[in-house]
């Protein structure tokens, strides 16, 4: 039976990339994108390489749209077996330096809004879809960002860069993963976490040395795994991160 994935913010980037590498692997991707020219574009894109790839409009802040996505999911397929949770905003006014003191509110609920609330409520969503599954996978892309063991060792490159939101709602997603994997621990499902390493993208600039197509990797092997992969863990290209 086909495997069927959907990937969140999946119009470009790390995203699109993922969806293209799960495509590759013969599975159906539903490409998510709260921008119905960019995502259509994304999956004219694909098609156009032969890939089973199918725009789904998500804004995974709209409740509505999660409500849409899981009725379609439950409609089409009757089961869901990869969750890509890829959508994220970076909203603070710099990576460099730490705006904890200063950082308006707004742009904390706003951050969260996507980062952290969209994506748990798409996942509680479609968690009855994903029980369906023989091999349900969870991926939450998130970043050593949101790592207190690298926030907390001031030799690690990444100590001077302390934007207080987007790291907040990324250790938050973290927190979420762990519980996830706690309470499905006795199903098939496997929720682990992700640092695509600094990815050339709208969020990693053009100064990162990675391409998307390298950022997309950790996130797919871990959709891809067996039933011997690992659950609730967070980890770059197969290497464990710090908490
Ligand atoms: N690039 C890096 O160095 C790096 C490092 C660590 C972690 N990450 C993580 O990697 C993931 C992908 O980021 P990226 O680097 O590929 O950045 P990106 O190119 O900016 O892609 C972000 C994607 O998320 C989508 N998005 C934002 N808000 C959304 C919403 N409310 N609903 C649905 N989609 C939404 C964007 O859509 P629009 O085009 O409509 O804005 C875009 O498709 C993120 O979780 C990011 O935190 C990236």
């Amino acid at each position: 039976m086909t495997k069927i994935a959907l990937v969140t913010g999946a119009n470009k980037g790390i995203g699109f990339e993922t969806a293209k590498q799960l495509a590759q692997h013969d599975i159906k991707v539903l490409l998510g994108a709260r921008n119905e020219t960019e995502g259509k574009k994304a999956e004219e894109i694909l098609r156009a390489q032969s890939l089973d790839v199918t725009f789904v409009k998500l804004d995974i802040s709209v409740s509505h749209d999660i409500e849409n996505i899981k009725n379609y999911i439950d409609r089409e397929f009757g089961k869901l077996d990869i969750l890509i949770n890829n959508a994220a905003v970076f909203l603070d006014s710099a990576w460099f330096g730490n705006n904890t003191e200063t950082v308006p509110l707004k742009t904390l609920r706003d951050t969260f809004d996507i980062n952290y609330f969209g994506t748990v409520e798409l996942t509680q969503s479609l968690l009855p879809a994903i029980r369906k599954s023989e091999a349900g996978r969870i991926v939450n892309i998130s970043s050593v960002s949101g790592s207190f063991g690298v926030h907390l060792d001031e030799t690690h490159w990444l100590y001077a860069l302390k934007p207080y939101a987007y790291s907040a709602s990324k250790t938050a997603l973290n927190q979420f993963t762990v519980f996830l994997a706690n309470a499905l621990g006795n199903t098939k499902i496997k929720v682990n976490a992700v640092n695509p390493g600094w990815v050339k993208t709208s969020i990693g600039s053009d100064q990162a040395p990675l391409t998307p197509e390298d950022g997309a990797k950790s996130g797919v092997a871990l959709a891809l795994m067996d039933e011997n992969g690992p659950a609730g863990t967070f980890s770059q290209a197969g290497e464990t991160l710090p908490w």
